[in-house]
């Protein structure tokens, strides 16, 4: 059997679930690949850390140039984070003509078409499978297996810390902070979630996926996003008395006026598999005009998920596969974009409010008059009881019927600037 030589650049999380099946599964994966994946380099910046795997010591170097200068690697899993340094090794590997694997979503985000143009440039494949969805094989799923369809919308859990969190304040009453520190003290969340909580990494792997889907080229950054750090734990708890989950979604999806695009916290109906995610999992609704729905549901994170589709991208590469998925998405790349994101003030659904207001007569008059003057109507209404504690501050939860995010936008700032409320409007999309 034939040997192809690799290398992976970055052992930490991932980079350890990856060497783990190159070392320990070789024979499974040689079956799959028709020829072997002989581990030859890992690259590292810490050369004394203790490492979770056994690696013979001559595989472990902090040199760079050990991988892009020898021949016989020809393909390499990049898994270093952030933008830089990652982005100038991918550099040097392509320059060096090494076909790339990466799980790097931030990177790919912010810079994937200059490094595309420069792989195609120069004849190499990038595969990303693992940047979006962790263990979900969703890029393949939506560059290969449903290229029949035209894809009609995504609905996706795509940040599992996020979902965490949420899981934690719904399960157990717990306050955002109290459910963020669990989410640290687990390993889900980094010391500084920032990226995470606040829709950011989210949009970052919607804007990969509607380029896939749509051909659509719309940067992560004017994707319209909220993130998780508003909501209280009462919101989970009226969402719930009204029939409804409220998760993170990232959503694409087209209607006659262009890409409908955001990343936010919605209410789900109870009975949507999204409401049943649960924890640190992820899941894609996929919408194509011939398949119909189907449903991806999976670890989104973590070692051994993410070198699963880290390791299937590296067969793909070395048997040939990604080469041609790799093409193919540069032909869809260099064609004008399809479709193009509509303004999101003309977005309509209906809305989940939030009012916290001192609790005296006329309020909800004042509140439902803005509402429709603004030509909101309301469909419900939860006002519970002030308790003696709370010294007459109570939450008042409107759902509305359909409306536009413009109008609701409008109306939450005139209430907002009520005596009687005490704090910013809450406002959720309701997925029905
Ligand atoms: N963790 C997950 O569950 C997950 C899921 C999906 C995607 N991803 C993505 O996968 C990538 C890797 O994530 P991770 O969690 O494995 O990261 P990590 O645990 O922080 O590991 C990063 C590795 O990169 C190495 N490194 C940093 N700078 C380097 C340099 N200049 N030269 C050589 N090596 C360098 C580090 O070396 P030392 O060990 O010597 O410090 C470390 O081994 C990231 O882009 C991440 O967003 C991660």
């Amino acid at each position: 059997m034939d040997t192809t030589k690799v290398a992976i650049i970055g052992l930490g999380t991932v980079g350890t679930g990856v060497a783990h099946l190159l070392l320990d599964e070789g024979d499974r994966l040689a079956r799959h690949a028709g020829r072997r994946l002989s581990l030859k380099k890992v690259v590292v910046q810490d050369l004394k850390k203790p490492r979770d795997v056994q690696l013979p010591r001559e595989l472990l170097t902090a040199d760079l140039a050990e991988v892009t200068d020898d021949p016989e690697i020809t393909a390499v899993v990049q898994l270093v984070g952030g933008l830089e340094p990652a982005r100038s090794i991918m550099n040097r590997l392509l320059e060096s003509g090494k076909d790339v694997v990466t799980a790097n979503k931030a990177l790919l985000a912010q810079h994937g078409p200059e490094l595309f143009d420069r792989a195609r440039q120069l004849g190499r494949s990038i595969a990303f499978d693992a940047a979006v969805a962790g263990g979900i094989p969703i890029v393949t799923n939506i560059s290969q297996c449903l290229s029949a369809n035209q894809i009609q919308s995504l609905h996706g859990i795509l940040n599992g810390t996020c979902n965490f969190v949420i899981s934690q304040m719904d399960d157990s009453g717990a306050s955002y902070e109290a459910a963020v520190a669990e989410a640290q003290r687990r390993g889900y969340a980094e010391a500084d979630p920032t990226m995470d909580v606040d829709g950011s990494d989210a949009a970052q792997k919607l804007a990969i996926l509607v380029h896939l889907a749509f051909g659509a080229r719309v940067h992560w950054q004017d994707i319209p996003r909220e993130g998780i750090d508003q909501l209280q734990t009462a919101d989970l708890q009226f969402a719930r008395e009204l029939g409804y989950r409220i998760k993170l979604l990232a959503v694409a999806q087209l209607v006659a006026e262009g890409l409908e695009l955001h990343v936010a916290p919605q209410l789900v109906r109870n009975d949507s598999p999204l409401a049943e995610v649960r924890d640190a999992y992820n899941a894609i609704r996929v919408v194509g005009d011939a398949v119909g729905r189907v449903w991806f549901h999976g670890l989104g994170a973590g070692r051994m998920p993410t070198a699963s589709a880290v390791v299937a991208d590296l067969i793909d590469t070395v048997v040939g596969r990604a080469a041609i998925t790799f093409r193919t998405l540069e032909l869809w790349s260099q064609r004008p974009a399809r479709v193009t994101p509509r303004d999101y003030a003309n977005v309509s659904s209906r809305y989940y409010l939030r009012f916290d207001v001192v609790d005296h007569p006329g309020v909800l008059a004042e509140i439902t008059g803005i509402l429709g003057g603004n030509d909101i109507s309301i469909a419900s209404v939860i006002q519970h009881e002030a308790s003696e504690s709370s010294e007459q501050l109570v939450s008042l939860v409107v759902m509305t019927h359909t409306t536009t995010d413009g109008a609701i936008r409008k109306a939450a700032g005139e209430i907002n600037a009520l005596d009687a409320v005490q704090a910013p409007t809450m406002v959720l999309r309701v997925l029905d």
